[in-house]
């Protein structure tokens, strides 16, 4: 080696130590977080996010609404952890209220946006075979034990209010190990968004699941699937959506499964829009609106926000939603030896779909009420039941109004209610039906 050369990696290897240093005292993240917010603006979003949208006081009610609503669950939560004695979980968003919000990118327009699930999935595959990469529905032998035929652990992508519980009680049903939102060390998202800080797996921590006290089951499982894996209150963390983690997950799991099931744009607009505050949400903490960040990607969705007026919102949410699809579609193409399913909600057809992939059998695609309302209204033991056996329906023996289904193959109508709340630290599945 040549000595200069020599030299020059003492000292940056010096500078690392000192780094190393720093950040051992200051806490790790710090270190991260600098570098993920070398640019000025982010470091503004506060004043940014206080002036949001000042010229529209419905938005400026619904906000101060919000942030009673919100400052009223911090405070509900510490009360109700005080008295329980409970420390918080170790994937909890109590260290995030003041966490600035990362920066993210989703593609500008191409054709592949306009592939339905179908059409994508041909290409696909055709991408898949002309690379001689083997598609695991297809390796018989290999899954002839398994109770899936795809690669674990299995992550989902959807949005929520896009069959992510659905999903999970699916591949339950099915015999996997899933989680749902959050696991027993807390979120879901925040274990994610650590991981991806510290470059560690992005399950590390959230990837097992313990039996209960007092349970029967043995000793702790891996987990096969995870689903509803973002968070929209701080420090707001989507995967699929955030720079890097997408390639964090390629990163750790090169062989894992990637699932995204898609649903109407428009109608999964009017699902979210009737739960809670996720739409206001995603504005405010997670800066989806292209309004916390700079750069040229950014300005195309600020601009594109912008320019389509107020109650043109949903014109606005449908392009981000067909470009999250884009990404991902993106993503799975460009990462070939990883496996990709992905599916449309909404086609009748989904269940025997998704059977070519999984081998689960169709009548696993039940249908979902995600919220803690509609078990407890209809006194049921679980949030998911068979398509077309609402159990409230077959007591009253008469059609009920859907109150919060998921977009699922139902004509229940889409008049989601819930509070959306991000506290809620929900079961899994496999649990609530007695599985693991
Ligand atoms: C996708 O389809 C829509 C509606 O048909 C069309 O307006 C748009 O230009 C298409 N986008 C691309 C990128 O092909
Ligand atoms: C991924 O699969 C390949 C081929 O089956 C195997 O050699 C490799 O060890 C796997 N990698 C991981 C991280 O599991
Ligand atoms: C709820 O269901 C359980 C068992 O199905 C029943 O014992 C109980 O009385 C029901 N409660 C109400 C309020 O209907």
């Amino acid at each position: 080696m040549h000595p200069s050369q020599s030299a020059s990696t003492r000292s940056i290897n010096l500078r690392m130590v000192a780094i190393s240093a720093i950040s051992f005292f200051f806490g790790i993240q710090l270190k991260t977080l600098q570098d993920l917010f070398s640019n000025s603006v982010a470091r503004d979003t506060k004043s940014v996010r206080d002036a949001w949208d000042p010229s529209n006081s419905v938005a400026r009610d619904a906000k101060s609404a919000h942030k009673a609503r919100d400052q009223g669950r911090m405070r509900d939560r510490d009360e109700r952890r005080k008295r329980e004695k409970k420390a918080p979980l170790p994937s909890s968003d109590e260290n995030y209220d003041d966490f600035e919000p990362l920066p993210w990118t989703l593609p500008q327009p191409t054709p592949v946006r306009n592939k339905t699930s179908e059409e994508f999935m041909e290409d696909y595959i055709a991408a898949k075979r002309k690379h001689n990469i083997p598609l695991p529905w297809e390796e018989e032998e290999k899954y002839a034990e398994k109770k899936v035929s795809l690669p674990l652990p299995i992550i989902a992508l959807n949005f929520p209010k896009s069959a992510t519980l659905t999903m999970s009680a699916y591949f339950s049903c099915g015999g996997l190990t899933t989680y749902h939102t959050s696991t027993q060390n807390g979120r879901i998202a925040i274990c994610m968004l650590e991981n991806h800080l510290h470059g560690t797996p992005p399950m590390n921590g959230c990837d097992t699941k313990r039996p209960r006290v007092g349970s029967r089951y043995g000793d702790e499982v891996p987990v096969d699937f995870i689903s509803d894996i973002g968070l929209q209150g701080p420090p707001c963390y989507y995967a699929s959506v955030h720079d890097g983690g997408l390639e964090n997950i390629a990163k750790h799991y090169p062989n894992a499964t990637i699932l995204l099931v898609i649903r109407d744009a428009k109608s999964l607009y009017n699902s979210m829009k009737g739960w809670g505050s996720i739409i206001v949400r995603l504005k405010k903490y997670c800066g989806f609106d292209g309004k916390l960040h700079d750069g040229e990607n950014m300005e195309y969705w600020r601009n594109m926000y912008d320019s389509l007026p107020k109650r043109r919102e949903e014109e606005y949410c449908v392009n981000f939603y067909h470009a999250h699809t884009q990404k991902i579609r993106e993503f799975a193409m460009s990462h070939l030896s990883m496996t990709y399913v992905e599916a449309e909600l909404e086609n009748k057809d989904i269940g025997t779909i998704l059977q070519k992939y999984t081998k689960v059998s169709p009548e696993c695609v039940m249908n979902c009420h995600p919220g803690p309302f509609w078990v407890k209204k209809h006194n049921t033991t679980s949030k998911c039941h068979p398509i077309g056996q609402n159990p409230a329906e077959l007591k009253n023996d008469q059609p009920l109004k859907d109150e919060d289904d998921e977009g699922d193959n139902s004509d229940g109508g889409n008049a989601d209610s819930g509070d959306g709340s991000d506290d809620e630290i929900e079961d899994d599945i496999g649990d609530e039906n007695g599985k693991t």
